[in-house]
C-alpha cells in the first residue's frame, strides 16, 4: 500500500464524511454510477443524528388537505424571515414529492392512511393557498420518521456496495497542488492509526453544532467537525447567528418532543391553564413557526407564567388526544416521557421548554452543493472538488428559521444534487493531483497535537464551561451587551484550549483523542456563531435582539460570512430571485 510521510493512503472517487440522511443519499447515487465511494462516519451509521429526527419530512402530496409545491415554496420563504435562497427554495420545494416518492420505493416504512396512500401530519408554519388554512405536509413514519430513512438508506447503501471507514473521526481536510480539496486526514477511533484519503470529489455531510448548547435536542456527535475542518482550510462559515431552538423540549432535559405532537392536536399552556400561544399567533396558534413559539414560551416564564415549583416551564397538553392517537402516531415520545420523566403523556401533560435544535448556518454552497466560498475577503467561487449537505452545509433553504420537517427534505434534496452534480464533475475530472505537502504536515501536525501529555487543562472541563457561556450568552434573546460580554468569555476559553492536555495517555482511549478534537471544533463554530450574532443590528427568525428589535430588510437582506481569526463578519446579498417563479418579496410576517 502507498504511503505518504509513512501514513497508509488509499484511493477514492468520492470521499463522504458523514453518513446521516445526506451523506448516505449521495453515497447510494455515486455508488449507484458505478465510481468508489468511502463513507467515513465517527459512528456506526446507524447511530448517526438523523436517526433522531422524529416529526417527518415536508412534500406538497396533498394525500390529507390540498396542497401546492408554490406553497410549498412561500411557507419556506416566509418561515426563513426572507433570508433564505430563493432559488434553492424553489428547488427543494419542487423536488420534494419526487424525493418522498424515491425513498418509498427504496422500502422505508411510511404510516399510511385507510386508502394506503402516505400519511402526512400538520406541522409548523404551513398554509394553503399561501398564509391561508392550516396545510398538513409533513409525510411521517409514526414518530420515529429520520429512524426508518436512515436503515433504510443504509440498507440501500450496503446493497450497493458503498465502502465505510466506521468510527474514524476526520481531522482535516486536504488540498491538492492545485489549490482544490483532494480528500482529508481521518484516523481509526479504534487503534489510533491515521490514513490520507486521497479522493478526487470530498462531501462535508457532518451535521450541524447542537452540541455549542449546554441544553440541546442534538447527539453528543454534533460537534460541528465539518465548520471546525472548512475553517482551518481557509473557507468561510455562513450565517451561523442563525440557531433554532425547538419550543418542545423536556423541560431540563432537551430531548425532543416532536412538533407533530402538536400537529396531533396537542397544545401549550400555562401555569394559569391559559392556551398562551392564542394571543401571540391568533391564527396558526400552537403551529406558529419555531421561533415564534419559543418566544412565546419564553416570555410566558419570564413574566411569571411558568409552571412548577421554580415556575421555569409550560405544559404540553396530549392527555385530550385519547389513547389510541397516542399509541399509533406518537409511540416514541410516549416511550420517552415514561423512561426520562416517569409519565404517560396519555394522562399528563409534559413538562416542555425551548431547546437548542438546528443550526441554520453552515458551509456555504450553490445549489448542486458545490461549497461557494470567497479566499479570504477575494471574490465567492466554487471550490474545486468540495461539496456540503444537509445541516453542514447552508444552501440556504432555512435562511433565518428553518421550517419543521424541511431539514430531512434538505439532506435528501440536496445529498442527491451533490452526488449528481460530482459524476459529471468525475467524468471530466479522472486523474489525482498531487497532494499539497504544507497541507498534509498541517493535517498530521494538528493530529500530533493531542499527543503531547505534558499538564494543562481538562478538555471536558473547558468543553462545559463552553456550552454554559453560549447558553447563557447566545441564546433565545440577545442583546449587544449580552453578546459582547460572551465573546470575550468565549475568546478567554480559546485562548486556554491551546493549552488543554489529554491527561495521562496511559490510561485514555482514543475516545479521549476524538473529545479534544471535537472542542476545538466546538469552539471554531462558538466564535462565528456569538461574533456573526453580535455584528447582526436587527431581529430576524431565531436570531432575537432586544436592543433591536425588528427586521432591517434595508440593510440586513444579506448573509454573514466568518472567516477563522475575523472579529467582524464579511457580507454578501440574498439570492431573492427565484429559478422560474415570481420572487415572494419580504412582509410583516405573521402567523
Ligand atoms: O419536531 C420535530 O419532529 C422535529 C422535526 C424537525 O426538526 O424537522
Amino acid at each position: 500500500m502507498q504511503t505518504i510521510k509513512d501514513i497508509p493512503v488509499r484511493h477514492f472517487d468520492a470521499l463522504i464524511i458523514g453518513a446521516g440522511g445526506a451523506g448516505l443519499r449521495a453515497a447510494l447515487q455515486l455508488s449507484n454510477a458505478d465510481l468508489n465511494v468511502a463513507v467515513v462516519s465517527k459512528v456506526y451509521p446507524t447511530r448517526s443524528h438523523t436517526v433522531a429526527a422524529q416529526g417527518g419530512i415536508n412534500a406538497a402530496l396533498a394525500n390529507v388537505l390540498p396542497d401546492d409545491w408554490h406553497w410549498h415554496m412561500f411557507d419556506t420563504v416566509k418561515g426563513s424571515d426572507y433570508l433564505g435562497d430563493q432559488d434553492a427554495i424553489e428547488f427543494m420545494c419542487r423536488e420534494a414529492p419526487r424525493a418522498v416518492y424515491e425513498l418509498e420505493h427504496f422500502g422505508i416504512p411510511f404510516s399510511r392512511l385507510e386508502n394506503g396512500n402516505i400519511y402526512q401530519r400538520k406541522f409548523g408554519g404551513q398554509s394553503q393557498n399561501f398564509g391561508g388554512e392550516q396545510a398538513a405536509r409533513t409525510c411521517a413514519a409514526a414518530d420515529r420518521t429520520g429512524h426508518a430513512m436512515l436503515h433504510t438508506l443504509y440498507q440501500k447503501n450496503i446493497q450497493a456496495k458503498t465502502q465505510f471507514f466506521n468510527e474514524h473521526f476526520a481531522v482535516d481536510l486536504i488540498k491538492n497542488e492545485e489549490g482544490g480539496v483532494q480528500g482529508a486526514l481521518v484516523f481509526s477511533i479504534e487503534s489510533g492509526e491515521p490514513v490520507i484519503i486521497d479522493a478526487r470529489t470530498t462531501l462535508l455531510a457532518t451535521g450541524g453544532v447542537g452540541q455549542l448548547f449546554r441544553t440541546c435536542t442534538n447527539a453528543l456527535i454534533n460537534t460541528g467537525d465539518g465548520f471546525g475542518m472548512v475553517l482551518r482550510a481557509g473557507f468561510p462559515v455562513q450565517d451561523m447567528e442563525f440557531f433554532q431552538f425547538h419550543p418542545t423540549g423536556i423541560a431540563g432535559k432537551g430531548m425532543l418532543i416532536t412538533e407533530g405532537a402538536r400537529g396531533e392536536g396537542g397544545y401549550l399552556v400555562n401555569a394559569e391553564g391559559e392556551r398562551f400561544m392564542e394571543r401571540y399567533a391568533p391564527n396558526a396558534k400552537d403551529l406558529a413557526s419555531r421561533d415564534v413559539v419559543s418566544r412565546s414560551i419564553y416570555t410566558e416564564v419570564k413574566e411569571g407564567r411558568g409552571c412548577g415549583a421554580n415556575k421555569d416551564f409550560v405544559y404540553l397538553k396530549l392527555d385530550h388526544l385519547g389513547a389510541d392517537v397516542i399509541k399509533k402516531r406518537l409511540p416514541g415520545i410516549r416511550d420517552m416521557c415514561k423512561t426520562f420523566l416517569g409519565i404517560d403523556p396519555i394522562e399528563k401533560p409534559i413538562p416542555v421548554y425551548p431547546t437548542a435544535h438546528y443550526t441554520m448556518g453552515g458551509i456555504p454552497t450553490d445549489i448542486n452543493a458545490q461549497v461557494v466560498a470567497p479566499s479570504k475577503h477575494s471574490p465567492e467561487q466554487a471550490i474545486t472538488g468540495l461539496y456540503a449537505a444537509g445541516e453542514s452545509a447552508c444552501v440556504s433553504v432555512h435562511g433565518a428559521n428553518r421550517l419543521g420537517g424541511n431539514s430531512l427534505l434538505d439532506i435528501l434534496v440536496f445529498g442527491r444534487a451533490a452526488a449528481n452534480h460530482m459524476i459529471e464533475y468525475l467524468k471530466e475530472n479522472s486523474y489525482h493531483h498531487a497532494l499539497d505537502n504544507e497541507s498534509l504536515d498541517h493535517a498530521i501536525n494538528h493530529l500530533k497535537r493531542w499527543d503531547d501529555d505534558s499538564e494543562g487543562e481538562s478538555v471536558p472541563a473547558l468543553r462545559d464551561e463552553l456550552r454554559a457561556v453560549m447558553e447563557e450568552h447566545c441564546g433565545v434573546f440577545r442583546s449587544k451587551e449580552i453578546l459582547s460580554e460572551g465573546v470575550d468569555k468565549v475568546k478567554a476559553i480559546v485562548d486556554r484550549i491551546s493549552d488543554a492536555r489529554i491527561h495521562d495517555h496511559s490510561k485514555v482511549f482514543n475516545t479521549a483523542r476524538v473529545e479534544a478534537l471535537e472542542l476545538e471544533n466546538l469552539a471554531e463554530c462558538a466564535l462565528a456563531t456569538i461574533i456573526s450574532a453580535l455584528h447582526r443590528e436587527e431581529s430576524r427568525g431565531a436570531h432575537s435582539r432586544v436592543d433591536f428589535d425588528s427586521r432591517d430588510d434595508q440593510n440586513w437582506m444579506k448573509h454573514s460570512l466568518f472567516h477563522k481569526g475575523d472579529d467582524v463578519p464579511e457580507y454578501k446579498p440574498v439570492r431573492t430571485k427565484p429559478l422560474t417563479v415570481e420572487t415572494f418579496p419580504p412582509k410583516e410576517r405573521t402567523y
